[in-house]
């Protein structure tokens, strides 16, 4: 959601904006823009759509200079139009900016600005902040942006330049900013991708910070001024990790990349069949644990209620973060708040975590992106090491989320004196049985081709297979813009039934477990209204091979387990209907991969 990028250095900054624009694109924009700075001042451009479009009307033979900004703006505040679109510059065009956040007080400063002359071109709430820096420049743009930063209210990362000083100033404030240290150059981007070509040594900017670049170096202050010296951390993930290898989309890379992202969740953390996590709490003093988090990642954390529920004895509460941060909601000193966020950067997933915080509770991340806000924030954290995920619709952290707590249900079971399990021995051998699954891809394309005009879908499960029904749902409506919907099978007779007739697909995840009796039933009430079943079983069975229209065959395991199977050939049907309704699969319309405002 809004990336920013940034060069000062030897080089020209046009190459790298441009690269690292795209490389930022999963984040979901729908504008672009670029400002360099050079001896006869800004070259600035701006498009609405693609960076393409950006890229064709650049001049190459203006567009010089070795400092440069530049943005991918997700509308908020203003249409996505080409005067919306960043770098905004002040009245004169002497300061630029690109702003990544949400000024909430932006009204009254633009009142307050226009009130003193100035002249606003832009219907967006970032443009204030040119306009603030422009009030406060008197010929030193670290003091305007820091003087600009005391009326600020609201989540940002900004950067920064002048006409005149060979310099970025860029801050941050609730959304990620990382700096790229090179040899001669430095870079700065909302994510690593976009700078991961130059340099793998990166400093992570943190509330408050505010940072000078020069073509000599860097120097972070906090806000009073004084300087902090900031940690250069390495970076482990390469080049070829984000790219697509050869597959369509990032998203189908991704869903393949499964056996391997499980595997990296669970390495080192089995030994002797003992579970091995550092948390800094005690798990035998906790008495209830709250999970928090949004979307898909909401959506493993349901799956994780079920689960450490079972095997740990302890009381576990579903939540979503926005709902969360905002009811004052009961915490207690001995409860745990798990987040889970694979951006780490979810602006309503942080809030709830201050919230938690705020109130005493010990918390608990269960994160992808190294270094990302969330992590940072967390008293402890298990990271999902699942590598990028680039695609904005989430497959490889879901089943990577639900490996991690799964880890950790079995982790609190065994610390509270309640070893061994099954799980245990099962779960190593889940990367081969998604192996197994991919390898029906192809047949799950022809099931594909058959639905792909379909209007409507009902995807049902229950137990520890409902939430795999939501996401299975989500997975389809996001991409493929079908109106789908997830239920427990057999809520459906308060009132989804009345959809139901032979043009409605019903999803049925109906593994041979404790419920599949039960599941049995709701299947027939769905063939009693000529429903079109598409059922997904683990084991062979007449009765289902009779009611079902179609079937996905997927590798036996245990129940605790079942979701991670299960979810990856709903993940693969929805790949493929988008994919066959010629859709942009790792871009869908209106969403984001970085969801950084609330
Ligand atoms: C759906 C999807 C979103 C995210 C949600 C939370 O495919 O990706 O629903 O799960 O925006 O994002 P994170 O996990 O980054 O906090």
């Amino acid at each position: 959601m809004c990336g920013i990028v940034g060069y000062i250095g030897k080089n020209q900054a046009l190459p790298f904006l441009l690269d690292g624009l795209k490389r930022l694109e999963y984040r979901g924009y729908d504008s672009s823009g670029i400002c360099l700075k050079n001896n006869s001042g800004f070259y600035l451009a701006k498009k609405p759509g693609r960076i393409s479009e950006l890229e064709s009307q650049i001049d190459q033979i203006l567009a010089k200079g070795n400092i440069g900004i530049a943005h991918t703006r997700w509308a908020t505040h203003g249409a996505p139009n080409e005067i919306n679109s960043h770098p905004h510059v002040d009245c004169k065009g002497s300061i630029a900016i690109v702003h990544n956040g949400i000024i909430e007080n932006y009204n009254s400063l633009k009142e307050l600005l226009k009130g003193e002359g100035h002249i606003f071109v832009s219907d967006t709430d970032s443009e204030v902040v040119a306009h603030l820096v422009e009030k406060f420049y008197e010929g030193d743009l670290e003091v305007a942006v820091k003087k600009s930063l005391k009326l600020i209210e609201g989540a940002y990362a900004l950067a920064v330049l002048d006409k005149t000083s060979e310099k970025i100033v860029v801050t941050r404030k609730s959304s990620p900013l990382v700096l790229g240290i090179g040899v001669g150059e430095i870079f700065v981007a909302s994510d690593v991708p976009a700078m991961l070509s130059k340099t793998k040594r990166v400093i992570y900017l943190d509330d408050n910070e505010v940072a000078v670049l020069t073509k000599d170096g860097y120097a972070v202050k906090n806000i009073n001024g004084f300087v902090v010296d900031k940690e250069i951390y390495e970076v482990a993930m390469d080049v070829e990790q984000i790219e697509k290898k050869g597959f369509k989309y990032f998203m189908l890379k991704e869903i393949f990349e499964q056996p391997e992202a499980i595997e990296n969740t669970l390495r080192g953390r089995i030994k002797d069949g003992k579970i091995r996590l550092s948390v800094n709490f005690n798990p035998r003093e906790i008495n209830r644990i709250i999970i928090t988090a949004c979307g898909t990642s909401w959506y493993s954390g349901l799956i994780g209620k079920y689960l450490i529920e079972k095997l740990s004895g302890i009381s576990v509460e579903v939540d979503y973060a926005s709902e969360f941060r905002y009811r004052n909601p009961i915490v207690r000193q001995d409860d745990l708040i798990i987040v889970i966020s694979q951006s780490g950067e979810t602006a309503d997933t942080l809030a709830a975590l201050e919230e938690a915080k705020k109130k005493g509770a010990k918390t608990l991340g269960i994160i992808n992106v190294v270094g990302s806000t969330i992590a940072r924030e967390v008293d402890s954290g298990i990271y999902l090491h699942a590598g990028p995920e680039i695609g904005v619709a989430s497959t490889k952290a879901f089943t990577c989320q639900v490996t991690a707590l799964t880890l950790f249900a079995l982790y609190l079971k065994q610390e509270r004196g309640d070893l061994p399990s099954d799980v245990i021995l099962e779960i190593e051998n889940i990367p081969q049985k998604i192996k197994e699954i991919l390898k029906k891809s192809e047949e799950i394309r022809e099931l594909a081709k058959i639905f792909k005009d379909a209007k409507n879908f009902l995807y049902l499960g229950r137990n520890l297979n409902f939430p795999v029904a939501l996401e299975g749902a989500l997975k389809l409506k996001e991409i493929s813009y079908i109106h789908a919907e997830g239920y427990p099978a057999a809520e459906m007779k308060h009132g989804p039934i009345a959809l139901v007739d032979k043009h409605m697909p019903v999803v049925f995840i109906c593994p041979q477990d404790a419920v599949y009796s039960k599941i049995i039933s709701n299947m027939q009430e769905i063939k009693a209204r000529e429903g079109n079943v598409i059922a997904v079983i683990n084991k062979e069975d007449p009765k289902i091979r009779d009611l079902a229209n179609y079937v996905i065959k997927v590798p036996e395991t245990i129940d605790e387990l079942s979701p991670i199977i299960n979810v990856v050939p709903l993940q693969l049907l929805a790949y493929h209907i988008a994919d066959l309704k010629g859709l942009n699969v790792d871009k869908p319309r209106n969403l984001a991969k970085s969801v950084t405002v609330e």
